[in-house]
């Protein structure tokens, strides 16, 4: 059996950014393992814009009626929500800037967290409708926030999967990256580990 994976990236420094090694590490290890499929969706290099009503509008006109404006703008989320759909494990690679989420991965989830498509409201509140999926999120950070009322931005990504219905969410942290070089090393190595043994489960 074949697992898909969709590795999002997701730093402004690219391959000169840490949380790129941690993405690195997942799929040089899923690489070596038989029955794995890494899709790679940088979401820096192929930023998004901002989502406005526009695009809001394209989503809401029936697919026969939009217009070529409207078939651009809608083609954003439909490519991205076919890679997520297409996919059985989602893989994030965050860095922590600012306290949050680079606004390149929000325009992102902007597109694929959509009501009538990943989710619905009810009665008794929203259901995710993405069902059978898991993921893993390799969060690099500067500081250490990990399990402390500061980190915002875990529960963040753990709400917005779970509105999809993605529950099943392992994170990995590399923290404290710029308080010496030691303490780099040390968490680089311990995230490694990590990654290894959730590559090993999939
Ligand atoms: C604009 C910017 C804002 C940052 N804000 C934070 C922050 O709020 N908390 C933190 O722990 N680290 C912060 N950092 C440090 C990054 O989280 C850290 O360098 C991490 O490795 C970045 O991942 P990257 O190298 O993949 O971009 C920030 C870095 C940048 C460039």
């Amino acid at each position: 059996m074949t697992t898909r994976t969709l590795l999002v990236t997701s730093s402004i420094l690219g391959e000169n950014g840490q949380s790129i090694a941690l993405a690195n590490h997942f799929k040089a290890q899923a690489d070596a393992c038989d029955g794995i499929v890494v899709t790679l969706r940088d979401v820096v290099a192929n930023a998004l814009p901002h989502l406005a009503v526009e695009e809001l509008g394209a989503w809401q006109t029936p697919a026969e009626e939009r217009s070529d404006d409207q078939k651009a703008l809608a083609a954003y989320s439909e490519e991205l929500l076919a890679e997520l759909r297409g996919n059985d494990v989602l893989v994030i690679a965050v860095p922590m800037y600012n306290l949050g989420i680079p606004s390149q991965l929000k325009a992102w989830f902007d597109r694929v967290l959509r009501a009538g498509e990943t989710f619905r409201y009810t009665e008794n509140g929203p259901q995710g409708l993405v069902e059978g999926k898991r993921a893993i999120i390799l969060a690099a950070r500067g500081g250490q926030y990990a399990g402390t009322e500061f980190d915002s931005q875990t529960p963040h990504l753990k709400t917005m999967l779970g509105l999809m219905g993605i529950t099943d969410v392992n994170v990995v942290y590399a923290e404290g990256l710029n308080m010496g070089e030691q303490q780099r090393t040390a968490a680089l190595k311990e995230a490694f580990q990590a990654i290894d043994q959730l590559v090993e489960g999939l």
